[in-house]
């Protein structure tokens, strides 16, 4: 088991990371003062390991998926967390995937101004990114984590465990987020690159977390609250991932990481920030994981990324574009122009006429 420390101005958040970290650190949070929050799939597949890590403490059950981060939601898992009486000395655990731990941490830090808040992600998307760093959120208004909060957890415990029950579709969605990693750090790009025929393997998997996690855990003490450009290189893909991510929404939000971060490589070769040999190594490691669609209604649904958070107005689009292994760099374009690029993009797709 290996452990990260993230010190922030808000306090520290300690990441234990590895095969028998549930084993050994989930005990130790006292269970007469807990409040789980799980979905349905995670609820159903670990019932027997919740009740005997766990046994007695009131839970709320999401139902699974990213329908479930609304503030419907939300204001069901306070009231459940009032019904059980829940006070500030309350720990409330996030067992589950990304959307479990976004509205379970928001939850946490708005039930009497916060309490402490331990995160134990079960998908492989969750445990190398979005349990790591504090950021919290809900979808609102058809916009993305529109609504949030930072909130370090007091403790992240990421055991592979979990992984043995997911479905390869998630794996999928993980690679999605190792994927950007690979792009933001050339140590974690030439491990992608020399195990591409085996990025799925258990011992692969276990090594890469690893990784990211430090990578993560570095730009998050760094620049905890995105606010000194450090933090936004997270982002990268995010801007047309999210964007097609709402306006489509059939696949998850790794698929659309890795969708985004294809079509982000076209605008960077375009407007020649990467070279077309390092968009090809990228789009090598994106096409061994996905296959990329075109949209007949590209720049249509492109339009929803005047929303992001990174833009400082609506007319104009901030993209985090890759440059070289583990440089990117942050660009801003019109809308008309970015969008024009998308539709570019997509039928360059349709034509195969692009990587
Ligand atoms: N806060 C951040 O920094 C951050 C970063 C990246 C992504 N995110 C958010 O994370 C969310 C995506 O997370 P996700 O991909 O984990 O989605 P998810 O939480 O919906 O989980 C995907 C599916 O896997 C199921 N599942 C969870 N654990 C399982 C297990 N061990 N075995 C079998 N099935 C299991 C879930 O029930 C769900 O059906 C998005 O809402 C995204 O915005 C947040």
């Amino acid at each position: 088991m290996k452990e990260y420390n993230i010190t922030v101005s808000s306090g520290q958040s300690n990441i234990f990371c590895g095969e028998g970290a549930f084993a050994s650190r989930a005990p130790l949070i006292p269970r007469e003062r807990v409040f789980i929050v799980t979905d349905s799939n995670v609820s159903a597949l670990y019932r027997a390991l919740i009740d005997s890590t766990f046994g007695g403490a009131p839970a709320y059950v999401l139902p699974a998926g990213e329908g479930s981060k609304n503030r419907t939601q939300l204001f069901k898992i306070l009231s459940a967390m009032f019904d059980a009486g829940a006070t500030r000395s309350t720990t409330l655990v996030a067992l589950g995937g990304g959307v479990v731990g976004d509205i379970a941490g928001l939850a946490a830090s708005l039930y009497m101004r916060g309490v402490p808040v331990v995160q134990i992600p079960t998908t492989l998307l969750a445990q190398v990114d979005s349990s790591v760093g504090g950021k919290t959120a809900i979808d609102f208004r058809g916009i993305k984590n529109i609504v949030g909060a930072f909130c370090q957890p007091r403790e992240v415990i990421v055991d592979p465990l979990f992984l043995k029950t997911l479905p390869a579709r998630e794996v999928r969605c993980g690679l999605g987020e190792i994927i950007k990693y690979g792009a933001l750090n050339g140590d974690i790009l030439r491990k992608l690159s020399a195990n591409m025929k085996n990025l799925t393997s258990q011992d692969f998997l276990s090594d890469i977390t690893f990784d990211c996690i430090a990578h993560k855990a570095a730009v998050v003490c760094a620049d905890e609250r995105d606010l000194g450009g450090s933090r936004k290189t997270l982002n990268l893909g995010h801007t047309t991932g999210h964007a097609f991510e709402l306006y489509y929404g059939r696949k998850s939000h790794g698929e659309y990481v890795l969708i985004g971060m294809y079509y982000e490589l076209f605008i960077a070769c375009k407007l020649g920030v990467c070279s077309p040999e390092y968009a090809a190594a990228l789009v090598k490691l994106i096409k061994s994981v996905i296959r990329v669609p075109s949209y007949a209604d590209a720049s249509t649904a492109a339009r929803g990324a005047k929303h992001d958070k990174k833009n400082s107005d609506t007319a104009n689009i901030s993209l985090i574009l890759p440059q070289s292994p583990g440089v990117c760099r942050e660009l801003t374009l019109g809308a008309d122009e970015y969008c024009g690029y998308i539709r570019e993009c997509s039928r360059a797709v349709a034509a195969k006429e692009w990587l």
